[in-house]
């Protein structure tokens, strides 16, 4: 794995988008695996500043996200489809039937799990983008999720419905369950791309980089992955 540690959270977003605007140009038809939470909003950011400036295109590029939570439409504000169109696609000029999430409405999550598989399986994400939780999940794979797992429903854990639950008015708003790819589903990628920022990302940071690979820290199967590139802040470095 390689390891670049920077300053800051802007520092950390900038060399990111180096990396992803890297990709974009050498295949302006590459699939990007995306992420959603506070991580990597500051290199959305600068997707967007220079697709604005230098008129970088978007419009053959195909993306596939992580997870979404069951029983949230689209359109609702707390949703991840929401939030990646706020966050990214609106701005870019992606064409919308080219970005892929998991359907959190579906009323057969078997089906819906067996179709968003069936896509990934057409679709190797050229760069995967990942956030990593404090107690070293990725996507929705809490410690325990099999190395092997694909695109599954899970049962969130009080810790992540108590984490998320500050994008949402009332803790009972938060959804209980959501459907996310596996960790067989992120390994596919031909390159992966984790940030991780803040003192309380540190321990987590440490299982990925120097742990044990083990199915109790997630992340930790990323040691096994032969292109991954972790960018953290000096804080999540603090244990390396
Ligand atoms: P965060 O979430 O980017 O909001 O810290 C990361 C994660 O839980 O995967």
């Amino acid at each position: 794995m390689k390891v670049i540690v920077t300053k800051n959270y802007d520092e950390m977003s900038a060399k990111a988008f180096e990396i992803m605007l890297g990709v974009v140009k050498a295949n302006p038809r590459a699939v990007l695996g995306l992420a959603t939470g506070s991580t990597p909003i500051g290199l959305y950011r600068n997707m967007v500043r220079d697709h604005k400036e230098n008129g970088t295109s978007y419009r053959e590029i195909r993306t596939v996200n992580l997870d979404e939570y069951a029983g949230l439409p689209a359109d609702h504000a707390q949703s991840y489809a929401h939030f990646m169109r706020e966050n990214l696609f609106d701005m870019l000029d992606i064409r919308k039937e080219n970005t892929n999430i998991e359907n959190g409405m579906a009323s057969d999550a078997a089906s819906e799990c067996a179709r968003y598989n069936a896509l990934l399986d057409g679709m190797q994400q050229d760069v995967q983008v990942l956030g990593i939780g404090s107690n070293g999940h990725i996507a929705f794979n809490e410690p325990g999720t099999p190395f092997g797992s694909v695109t599954h429903v899970v049962e969130l854990t009080e810790s992540t419905i108590r984490d998320n639950s500050r994008l949402f008015d009332r803790i009972e708003d938060v959804p209980r369950s959501a459907f996310t790819m596996g960790l067989k589903n992120i390994m596919q990628a031909k390159k992966i791309l984790i940030l991780a920022n803040g003192a309380n990302k540190a321990d987590a940071v440490y299982g990925l980089v120097k742990g044990e690979v083990t199915e109790k820290v997630p992340a930790s199967v990323l040691q096994l992955h032969n292109d991954c590139v972790l960018i953290c802040d000096e804080a999540a470095a603090a244990r390396l």
